[in-house]
């Protein structure tokens, strides 16, 4: 059995999670529980890979040879029966900035991008950094299950500057998982209207409580032709500092275009410890993934149970996967600046504020349950303390 109750002290690693809690939250006196990594190990196989490239002395440049491309092949197989060819991979050093390469290889400036929000906030920086325009589809929260707004989708397909669908498959901050007639709408209405999909599936293997993820290019061929997906160990195995994934698309015209522009921006090479990590934890990690999901569904569950005794007008829809659970504060009828502050000042924890994954999360706060189990319940418990001081 993996150790997921162990306190590890990540205290002078240079964390995001720890050591910018200072300038998000104005203090460090706060229970990160907020930026999605894992206060977890990376599984034993993984580091112990890495220990044992770091002791040869030498870090020069790297190649990713064929069994990196097995790996995932294999992985892909075994997690989501979903059957790719070699040549259908290519490695990125990060979601986001493959998003980014596919933006600037598959839309001109001034074009419009669809996304569902609320949702993952660099989904909107990378669209308007890059001088695109962001297509708002606003998911319809029925009682805290999202749904997407198809009539709008078709509209906003339609019109003629609109290039790409980017899809959060699983959904990051509502936790969805799309069912197969959903991704089938999303097709149909992408293909008719000649917009590409980019499929950010990096929770895809987070799927919780039985749920299972089902790759958009899986759905048909033609749905694999006007796609691309985007994938990753990082969120699975917790090892999002090597700034290692990847992307998939069975279209190699998308594929090569894809290539061009991220060789052409000189970010191919990767990381030394990227092949060695993928590899290891995608070949190792079957079980350590296992493990790790019924914990995250405990901690979920415990969470549930806990809000419903203590707090509860809190809300949360349990998520489908990933490890971030989108709380819904809005029967506490505090402003958005007083909910923070509350939570920051008053009860000391960190959580991600609802709005920055855009208006619809006015009232929410999102909370990463990929901690130790006491340490959840010590957040929780300071937040049922001060609300009843
Ligand atoms: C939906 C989604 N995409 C991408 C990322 C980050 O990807 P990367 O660190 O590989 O750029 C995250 C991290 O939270 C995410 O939730």
């Amino acid at each position: 059995m993996y150790d997921f109750d162990k306190i590890i002290n990540r205290q002078g690693t240079n964390a995001y999670k720890l050591d910018l809690r200072e300038k998000n939250f104005g203090t460090n006196n706060v229970i990160p529980l907020w930026v999605a990594d894992m206060d977890f190990a990376a599984p034993p196989e993984v580091q112990q890979a890495i220990q044992d490239r770091a002791k040869h002395e030498i870090y020069g440049y790297t190649i990713r040879k064929e069994e990196f491309t097995s790996a995932i092949v294999n992985w892909l197989q075994s997690q989501h029966q979903w059957s790719i060819k070699h040549d259908w991979i290519e490695y990125s050093p990060g979601v986001v900035p493959a998003i980014a390469f596919s933006v600037l290889s598959f839309s001109n400036e001034g074009d419009g991008i669809i996304i569902n929000t609320p949702v993952y906030p660099p989904f909107y920086s990378v669209i308007a950094d890059n001088n695109r325009k962001v297509l708002k589809n606003s998911l319809v929260n029925n009682d805290g299950r999202y749904e997407i707004d198809f009539a709008l989708l078709e509209e906003q397909a339609a019109l003629p500057d609109t290039k790409i669908f980017l899809l959060c498959s699983p959904h990051n901050p509502v936790g969805r998982v799309w069912s197969r007639s959903e991704l089938e709408r999303v097709d149909a209405i992408c293909r008719k209207h000649g917009v590409l999909v980019l499929a950010d599936e990096i929770h895809s293997d987070l799927a919780l409580f039985g749920h299972q993820h089902i790759p958009f290019a899986s759905i048909n061929d033609e749905a694999a032709k006007n796609s691309i997906s985007f994938m990753a160990p990082s969120k699975t195995f917790n090892i999002a500092g090597f700034s290692t994934s990847y992307v998939v698309s069975s279209n190699l015209k998308l594929l090569n275009a894809y290539r061009s522009t991220q060789n052409r921006l000189q970010l191919h090479m990767g990381h030394l410890f990227s092949g060695v990590a993928l590899t290891s934890a995608y070949n190792n990690g079957h079980e350590w993934l296992k493990q790790l999901k019924s914990y995250l569904e405990t901690n979920v569950l415990f969470i549930e149970r806990y809000l419903s005794e203590s707090l509860p007008e809190l809300r949360f829809f349990r998520p489908e996967a990933t490890y971030l659970i989108w709380i819904d504060f809005k029967n506490w009828q505090l402003s958005q600046k007083d909910l923070k502050k509350f939570l920051i000042e008053d009860a000391k924890v960190g959580l991600n504020d609802g709005i920055s994954f855009g208006p619809e999360g006015n009232g929410f706060m999102r909370l990463n349950v990929a901690s130790p189990i006491s340490v959840i319940k010590q957040a929780l418990d300071n937040i049922t303390k001060a609300k009843n001081k």
